[in-house]
């Protein structure tokens, strides 16, 4: 089952993060793309890593697929070494950027205030955001999960209109499910999507809100993803480790249109 709002088409994304190589992405888009032929009803996406991102976007030609990036810098340009800017996404084509995925905050210390920056940048420049938010296990078992879910997306989206909040796809992945095998209950992410749907629409509006993709992320397998987008609240996938191969990122797209 979809979402039963219309207007929220359900999207699946996959994160390669920092995997795969040339051929087997060569291998992997050519696969998920003859296998998505007439299944219009989900939209898809690609995040590859940034030196793979030309040849991904012209593997995606003539497809539905959608590709974007991990990353980008809260820098417009200078002397930021090693660090790509939203323009040049921007100019070599590409649409969409995962801002504050997990990895970002926790791995390389990435501040909200940095996140914050790199949300307006990339509205900026015209690109559409994903943006990735969700709790710890110590922030959970503190019963801090909806407070630390409302700072993240009230900092991230201070400043942004209403008009640009049409570009924004929101991810809830619960640090605790990423890469771990341990994927939120249904019941678990139904709770904390309606809870971010609700300070969504205090920040902006009714309509603006619900208008908003939220995609689940952490551990989203073929065999979950079904029941997972039973919740009405659950938009989609943002999927990591089972969206490196065909034969399980294909059947969560067919999973997800129930
Ligand atoms: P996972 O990663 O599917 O491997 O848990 C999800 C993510 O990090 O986006």
């Amino acid at each position: 089952m979809t979402s039963p709002n219309n207007s929220r088409k359900p999207l699946i994304a996959g994160n390669w993060k920092m995997n795969l190589d040339r051929k087997s992405i060569q291998e992997l888009v050519g696969a998920v793309s003859s296998g998505i032929v007439g299944r219009g009803a989900v939209d898809v996406a690609f995040f590859p890593p940034y030196v793979y991102l030309p040849e991904v976007l012209r593997a995606c030609e003539g497809t539905n697929i959608l590709v974007g990036s991990q990353n980008a810098s809260e820098q417009a340009s200078g002397a930021f070494t090693g660090e790509i800017s939203v323009s040049m996404l921007k100019d070599i084509g590409i649409p969409s950027v995962l801002i504050g995925h997990s990895e970002r905050r926790h791995v390389y210390g990435e501040t909200l205030e940095q996140i914050h920056r790199k949300v307006a940048i990339a509205l900026e420049a015209g690109l559409q955001v994903v943006l990735c938010l969700g709790e710890t296990l110590q922030e959970r078992e503190d019963g801090r999960t909806e407070a630390v879910c409302r700072e993240q997306l009230s900092t991230a989206l201070e400043g942004v209109s209403r008009v640009d909040l049409t570009r924004i796809t929101l991810a809830y992945e619960p640090v605790w499910a990423i890469g771990t095998g341990v994927v939120a209950t249904p019941e678990q992410a139904a709770a904390v999507h309606l809870y971010v749907r609700g300070v969504l629409a205090g920040l902006f509006d009714d309509s603006g809100a619900q208008s908003t993709r939220i995609l689940y992320g952490g551990s989203v397998k073929a065999d979950n993803v079904t029941d997972l987008m039973s919740v009405p609240d659950i938009d989609g996938a943002l999927v990591g480790g089972a969206s490196l191969a065909a034969k399980s990122f294909l059947p969560i797209i067919e999973g997800a249109q129930g």
